[in-house]
This record gives C-alpha cells, structure tokens and sequence, in this order.
C-alpha cells in the first residue's frame, strides 16, 4: 500500500495569461488531498472516493469515464510500463472543494502520481510531477502546469510554462478565501478566454505583458513582506481579469467586501465563479472573514504549505 498527500493553491498572479506565456504567482495552501493505493489481484481499476466507486476493467476500451482519465491514464501506463499481472485500487480522501479555483483536480493527480507510482519505484519529484501533467492533460490539453507544480513543491512559485522558481520568504503570508459556491469549468474559462485573444490579439499581448510586469514587481514585494504592494499588483491583475471576460457580479462582490480591510483581493483559478483570494495579515484577518461571513459568503483563512506532495 501506498500513500501520498498533496496541497491545494491559490494564484495570487497570473491566472489564464500564464497559459499565454505569461509570468504567475502561485502559493500551496494548507488544505489537502490523499490518495491511498493498493495492489489487488483483479485486472481492474478501482477508482473510489467519498462521492463515488468506479471499477474499470483493464482490458477493455480506456476512457469511459471523462472525469476519471487522469488517474485512467496513469494506472494504466505504470501497469504497463511495470508489467503489473493485476490491478489497482486507488482511494480519494479530499478536503479541498472542487471546481473552483483551488487546484483540486491538479492536487488529485500530483497525489495519485506520487500514489501509484510508488507501489512499483521510487520515482523523482520531477518525474513524479512529469507524470501528474501528462495525466491532467489527458482533461484539460491546455493545462499549464502551474497548478501542479505548486502543489508538486509547495511554498510560493514564480512560474511559467518554461520553468519555475521557488520565492523564499521570512514570514508565513496569510489569505482568506471565499467561495461563491458557483462551480466552474477550467476548460470553458480557458476556451472563453482564448477566443478574447483571436478577437483582440494585441490588447492581449499587451496585457500579458502587463501581468508579467506585475509578477516581477511582486516577487520582490513578496520577499520584502511588502503587503501592501502585493495587494495593489492582486488588484491591479483583478482588473485585467474583469477585462477579459472571467470575473462576475457575484465575485466582483465578494471582492469589494473583502477589499474593505484586505490588502488586496482577485479571483484565484478559472474564474467565471470559484473562489476570490485576499491577502491578510494578522491584523486585518478577522475582520475580513466576519465582513464576508456577514454578507453572507463562505470563507475560511489559509497558510502556505511548504512541503508540498508528502510520501508515506
Ligand atoms: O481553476 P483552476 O484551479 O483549474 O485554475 C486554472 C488556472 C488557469 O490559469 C486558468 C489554467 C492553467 O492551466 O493555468
């Protein structure tokens, strides 16, 4: 038996214009996903989480079952790969919620790939993380791979789809999240926004220069424990966001609220609902999650996690 745990995140930067080539922010947060694998002597894939239990039987036709293909994907390849006489039961115990801005799919397969492969080596981090993309990918073909990376290493990254750099602090950074309780498709936001850059091709190129630009002022910022930068670049990216079609009423709201006593707030994923992400510090904490709570939003704070996929 195997077993492996990985972070959710927030994007404090970045978010769509990354998969553009452009620069993010991206930080691990304390809210995590295990995966349990075990060998069993059936030749099946046995998929089982608190919602569901799914049994796919490993020689017949792959892919039945949409949202499934990743963890499909990567139990069948190290079953071949290994040479496997039999098959796989792999257990999902998440507490990060789904579909809305926090990584959970990402999270899911950085976990199971660190899971499943372990049952049969002892792969890299890298090779690991190499694994979890491909896997994702199988979803969502235009995924970065932000995501996972940040919940691969943990901590805060700088991240683009060339590489990624840890950004080192001497402080834990506090957020609150809240969630509008409206799920999301990644998928759908990305083609949304992808259709905004054919129709206004140099706006884009220029915004993404923009979010760049940002991302390179707040690393700086971010070391420094310079908050209230941070929070100016946070919203200053919302705004470029609102500006390509991805924010709504409901979480430019949620925003304004928070922004009342937050150093700055965004929307932290997809967008098009989710979660809004604010920067807070002890100061300004309670404050903004009982002036969220009041106007009647689910919220709750988050510190960085630093160790990222775990083993065990
Ligand atoms: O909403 P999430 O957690 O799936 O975040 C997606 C982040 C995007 O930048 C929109 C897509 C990507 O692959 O980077």
């Amino acid at each position: 038996m195997s077993t492996a745990s990985s972070p959710a995140k927030v994007m404090l930067l970045g978010e769509h214009f990354v998969v553009h080539g452009a620069k993010s922010v991206l930080c691990a947060i304390d809210k995590k996903v295990h995966v349990i694998t075990k060998p069993i002597e059936n030749r099946q894939i046995r998929i089982n989480s608190d919602v569901s239990q799914h049994a796919l039987d490993i020689d017949s036709t792959p892919g039945r079952i949409l949202e499934l293909a990743p963890l499909e994907f990567m139990a069948r390849k190290l079953i071949s790969e290994f040479n496997h006489v039999g098959g796989l039961e792999i257990t999902i115990q998440s507490d990060i919620p789904p579909g809305v801005g926090l990584g959970s799919s990402s999270a899911c397969c950085v976990a199971a790939a660190g899971s499943v492969s372990r049952v049969f080596t002892n792969y890299t981090r890298e090779k690991i993380l190499e694994l979890a993309i491909e896997s994702e990918r199988t979803m969502f073909k235009d995924a970065s791979g932000a995501d996972s990376t940040a919940c691969m290493y943990g901590g805060i990254i700088e991240y683009t789809k060339t590489g990624f750099e840890e950004i080192r602090t001497d402080y834990n950074p506090i957020f609150v999240v809240a969630n509008s309780m409206q799920a999301h498709s990644t998928s759908s936001m990305v083609s949304r926004v992808r259709e905004f850059q054919e129709k206004n091709p140099e706006t884009f190129v220029s915004l993404c220069d923009k979010v760049s630009e940002l991302v390179e002022h707040s690393r700086h910022a971010i070391m420094a424990n310079d908050l209230v930068s941070v929070g100016n670049s946070m919203k200053k990216n919302q705004e470029y966001l609102e500006y390509i079609g991805v924010s709504n009423d409901k979480l430019h709201s949620m925003i304004n609220v928070a922004n009342k006593t937050s150093y700055g707030s965004k929307i932290t994923g997809a967008g098009g609902g989710g979660c809004i992400v604010s920067l807070v510090d002890n100061d300004c904490l309670d404050a903004t999650l009982g002036n969220l709570r009041d106007a009647g939003y689910d919220c709750f704070s988050a510190r960085v996690d630093f160790a990222g996929l775990d083993t065990f």
